[in-house]
C-alpha cells in the first residue's frame, strides 16, 4: 500500500475547532492511518489577534501530550506519525509578527498559511512576500482550492510565480465543481502538498486516500510529483 502524508489536519484534542477530545482524535488518527496516511501534521488554527505564540505553544504542547499518553495505551492500534505545525491566520503585519517562526511545521521553515475568504489586496500579497523576503520562511498557501470562487484569480496566478508551496484539500478532487477548480489550478502551476484539513469523524473526516485515489484518475503526473515532494519534504522535518 502507498504511504500517504497528511499536511493539514485539526485532530488535536481540545484544541480547536477540531477534534474535541482524545477519544475522537485517536478514531480520526486509528482511520487516518488504516487509509495509509503514514504521517500527519498537526495543524491547528492560530490567530495572532487573540493569543501570543507563546501561550498557543503551551497550549499545543499540553493537547499534544495528552494525545501521545492516549495513543500509548492502545498499543495494537496503528496511528501516523504525528508532527506539530500550526494553520496561522493571516492579519496585517504578520510577516512581523515575533516568533512567527515556531510556528513553522516541525521546526523547519514551512508556514502553513490560512489567506482571508474576503477579497485579497495588494498589501496581503506584500505581507505574503515579506514572509519569504524579510523572515526567510517559505509559505504553504492553506488549501487554495477554497478561494478560487472569492474573485482573486488573477492573484492566484501570481501566487504561482512567487517562492511558496501550494497545498490543496483533498475534497477538491472528490466532486465535479473541485475537480474543475483542481485543473485550473494545475493551468497556472503545481500543487505540493495534500491535507485533509480533517477536523472530526462526520462532516470534516480524514479523506486524503479518497482523495489521492482521485487525483490519481485527474492527473497521474500530479501525484507523481506531490508524492515526490512530500517525502523529501517530511525528510526535512526529523
Ligand atoms: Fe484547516
Amino acid at each position: 500500500m502507498d504511504k500517504f502524508i497528511d499536511f493539514h489536519g485539526h485532530f488535536l484534542p481540545n484544541m480547536d475547532d477540531g477534534c474535541k477530545n482524545t477519544a475522537e482524535s485517536l478514531e480520526v488518527l486509528r482511520q487516518a492511518a488504516a487509509q495509509g496516511v503514514a504521517a500527519m501534521v498537526a495543524t491547528p488554527h492560530f490567530y495572532s489577534s487573540r493569543e501570543s505564540v507563546d501561550s498557543f505553544l503551551a497550549r499545543r504542547q499540553a493537547s499534544y501530550d495528552a494525545l501521545l499518553q492516549a495513543m500509548a495505551s492502545k498499543p495494537d492500534v496503528v496511528f501516523p506519525e504525528i508532527r506539530l505545525g500550526a494553520e496561522v491566520a493571516y492579519r496585517p503585519n504578520i510577516s512581523r509578527l515575533p516568533d512567527l517562526e515556531k510556528l513553522c511545521m516541525a521546526n523547519s521553515r514551512y508556514l502553513l498559511l490560512e489567506l482571508p475568504f474576503s477579497d485579497w489586496t495588494n498589501e496581503m500579497m506584500r505581507e505574503i512576500q515579506n514572509i519569504s523576503v524579510a523572515r526567510g520562511l517559505i509559505p504553504v498557501l492553506a488549501h487554495l482550492d477554497r478561494y478560487m470562487e472569492h474573485g482573486n484569480r488573477q492573484k492566484i496566478q501570481e501566487f504561482f510565480r512567487m517562492d511558496l508551496l501550494v497545498q490543496v484539500n483533498a475534497e477538491c478532487f472528490l466532486s465535479f465543481s473541485g475537480r474543475r477548480t483542481a485543473r485550473k489550478l494545475l493551468r497556472y502551476g503545481s500543487i505540493d502538498l495534500l491535507g485533509s484539513d480533517c477536523h472530526n469523524l462526520t462532516s470534516r473526516k480524514p479523506n486524503l486516500a479518497e482523495g489521492i485515489r482521485a487525483l490519481q484518475k485527474l492527473s497521474p503526473q500530479t501525484l507523481h510529483h506531490i508524492k515526490h515532494f512530500s517525502a523529501e519534504l517530511y525528510d526535512d522535518f526529523k
